[in-house]
């Protein structure tokens, strides 16, 4: 006898699971609204990546920790039959998915994915009973399931017991709550601790690897964690935070274990990449941005015929960019930082927009002034770090202004200073930036001047008979909060009360640039609105600012050939003339760059680890990019907002040689 039954929609998984285990299926696909189960919730973290392939216990843990991709129960019947299960994408079929099944290609002990739970409520309970006390676990606990609430994490001490409520399996009035804590009131004192998040990591094994977590723990370091509590099943590692600070955690959590060149390699594309591109050949961050590149695609394969791999730097945008800057009427100069680009038309060019030039080293000041024999020394900041005395002597001489980065000059060479005009640069105390190794401030930085030494520093400057008469900071690279540089024009003019002969504050660098697809630029308006405000409140003060990356890094590509393709397991590489050697910030800070193959506009349905010719494996260019299928030896790839740091930092490692660079000209106008 048959039935028809009507299978309703929010379960439709689960019946699947047990439809497909009932027939003895050799696979169960489950078409859904997404390609599959993510490192992390996609709509949080744009750059979560997709989970090529799990086990039952893996996929499991997931979706009941937090995940909404497959409800918890769908899992068991495949399980029980070992039947595979696959997540596929209904409007993309030409994804890939995730599969769930018992023995993935790669069983290895790893984080997997970090989910969150909120609105989880825990009740705390100190006594002074429970040390050698038979039964209080089963007394309070009976006190739980008489309210009807089931208990997620448990954690316990000789004096506390501390327990989380879990939203989606209670309902959890206040009314309830306040009740069962006056029915626990005769057995310990108990208090409820919420709103709360529970974040988990999850993977297999997760005890094998906690000495890999290192790093990760030390996100906690600012951050209470109320509730900490390791599987039994050694799938999962939880923690239970304060629910306002769960966002913030998870995107530094995920940034660390799936974003870095750390990640795991079979790891799929991220969410973003698959998902934010309009175009089919565009990266989504180059989509976002509407690239002057786009328009000039013939060009740039013009200038790849004449040799790769190549710098492109577009003059136009050079151009924009530098008059963003002037045009801000808080300022009263902006000083290019020539670390981030020394190529000498760039020199060339903003010396003619009238910026002035902040360098770090003599090759820096000897480039900026040969090129620009017109230009008036003391536009020219020489802001060097431990450099040897005679730098500083030659800097000096020439006539350029010199910041001191510490009291050593000043107590060693006094004879240097005297007479001179100095800039001091000073500790804010707080860094910033898009990578520890960028953020210039604070206890752990080797920079400035911390200001419980500043009654020092003034009387060494006094007995050296220098004045100084200008203040710098700089927080770090990479920032895109304009309030940054109020709060270091705020800390300057705090600081300036003890210089009498202070009159120009340098707010330092720092400006960043989008850099991951979704990322908001630097709102310049609103920096200059509140720089405004500070000019107005202490119009005793000049203003500076110093950018390096601001001014050159969207005007920049990077051009390169393939040279190679490979499958090894289950990764795809796609190999470039470019590597570490080219441009290192991938390797260096974990920086992502958008890569986009140029000579192809077909669908983007491979998914590949960029990589160049150098012989280590940090040589990586990108990881799990979306790149056309039928890419192809001696196909130009374009990599994206390389015009900072990109050159400039550069080796020649394994003798391979310096990429070509020139700056594209403007076209005629019409
Ligand atoms: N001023 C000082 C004192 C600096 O130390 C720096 C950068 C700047 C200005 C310019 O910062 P910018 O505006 O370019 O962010 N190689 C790293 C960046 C290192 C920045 C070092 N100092 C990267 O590729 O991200």
């Amino acid at each position: 006898e048959q039935h028809t039954v009507l299978l309703g929609r929010g379960g439709s998984d689960t019946s699947a699971a047990y439809l497909a285990a009932r027939l003895a299926a050799a696979r169960c696909e489950i078409w859904t609204d997404v390609p599959g189960m993510f490192t992390a919730n996609p709509r949080d973290i744009p750059a979560a990546r997709l989970l090529r392939a799990l086990d039952y216990d893996e996929a499991q843990e997931i979706a009941s920790t937090g995940a909404k991709v497959l409800h918890p129960r769908a899992i068991a019947p495949a399980r029980a039959t070992q039947i595979p299960l696959e997540i596929r994408c209904t409007q993309h079929p030409e994804l890939e998915g995730t599969l769930i099944a018992s023995r993935p290609g790669y069983a290895s002990a790893q984080v997997k994915a970090i989910s969150t739970k909120g609105g989880v409520s825990l009740i705390s309970m100190d006594t002074n009973a429970m040390w050698q006390q038979v039964g209080f676990l089963a007394d309070i606990f009976a006190v739980f399931k008489r309210h009807g609430l089931s208990i997620d994490l448990v954690s316990t001490s000789e004096m506390n017991v501390t327990v989380s409520l879990d939203p989606s399996a209670n309902a959890l009035e206040p009314a309830v709550i306040d009740a069962l804590l006056s029915d626990l009131a005769p057995l310990c004192r108990a208090r409820r601790i919420g709103p709360c998040a529970a974040i988990s990591l999850v993977g297999r094994n997760i005890r094998g690897i906690l000495h890999q977590l290192g790093p990760v723990l030390e996100l906690f370091e600012e951050q209470k964690v109320y509730l900490l509590s390791q599987a039994a099943s050694d799938l999962n590692l939880s923690f239970v935070v304060d629910e306002e600070e769960a966002g913030r955690l998870v995107r530094r959590l995920h940034a660390h274990l799936f974003e870095g060149h750390d990640a795991p390699l079979e790891l799929g594309p991220a969410w973003q990449d698959l998902f934010a591109a309009p175009e089919p050949h565009a990266d989504a961050a180059a989509a976002a941005d509407d690239r002057w590149w786009s328009r000039r695609r013939a060009d740039l394969l013009l200038r790849a015929a004449a040799g790769t791999p190549r710098y492109v730097y577009d003059q136009a945008t050079l151009q924009a960019h530098a008059r963003h800057l002037t045009a801000l009427t808080s300022l009263d100069r902006v000083l290019y930082a020539v670390k981030a680009n020394p190529h000498p038309e760039i020199l060339r060019l903003f010396a003619a927009e009238g910026l002035g030039f902040e360098c770090v080293s003599p090759g820096e000041v000897e480039r900026v002034l040969s090129i620009n024999p017109d230009l008036a020394p003391e536009r020219v900041l020489f802001t060097p770090n431990f450099a040897p005395r005679h730098e500083y002597a030659d800097a000096l001489a020439r006539g350029v202004r010199v910041t001191l980065d510490n009291l050593h000059p000043l107590q060693a060479w006094p004879d240097l200073f005297a007479g001179r005009e100095i800039f001091v640069r000073l500790d804010p105390g707080q860094g910033r930036g898009h990578h520890a190794y960028v953020r210039t401030a604070g206890a752990s930085s080797k920079f400035g001047v911390e200001p419980e030494q500043l009654d020092r520093l003034a009387a060494l400057a006094e007995q050296a008979g220098a004045r100084i008469i200008g203040l710098h900071a700089h927080t770090g690279s990479g920032v895109r909060d304009p309030d940054n540089w109020l709060q270091t024009a705020l800390f300057l003019i705090e600081q300036a009360a003890r210089f009498p002969h202070v009159h120009t504050l340098d707010l330092g660098g720092g400006l960043g640039v989008p850099e991951r697809p979704g990322q908001a630029p630097l709102d310049l308006l609103a920096l200059d609105a509140r720089l405004a405000e500070v000019r107005a409140a202490h119009p005793g003060f000049r203003l500076w600012m110093e950018p390096g990356r601001y001014l050159v890094a969207q005007a920049g590509v990077l051009l390169a050939s393939c040279t190679q393709l490979k499958t090894k397991g289950d990764v795809r590489y796609v190999g470039l003339d470019a590597g570490m050697h080219t441009l290192i910030r991938p390797a260096l800070y974990g920086a992502h760059h958008p890569i986009i193959n140029l000579s192809r506009q077909t669908p983007r349905t491979l998914t590949a680890h960029v990589v160049g010719p150098i012989c280590e494996t940090g040589d990586t260019l990108g990881f799990s990019r979306r790149l056309p299928a039928d890419t192809a030896e001696g196909d130009v790839f374009l990599l994206d907002v390389v015009g900072a740091y990109g050159a400039a930092m550069s080796s020649h490692y394994n003798l391979r040689g310096f990429a070509a660079e020139e700056i594209l000209p403007t076209p005629p106008g019409p």
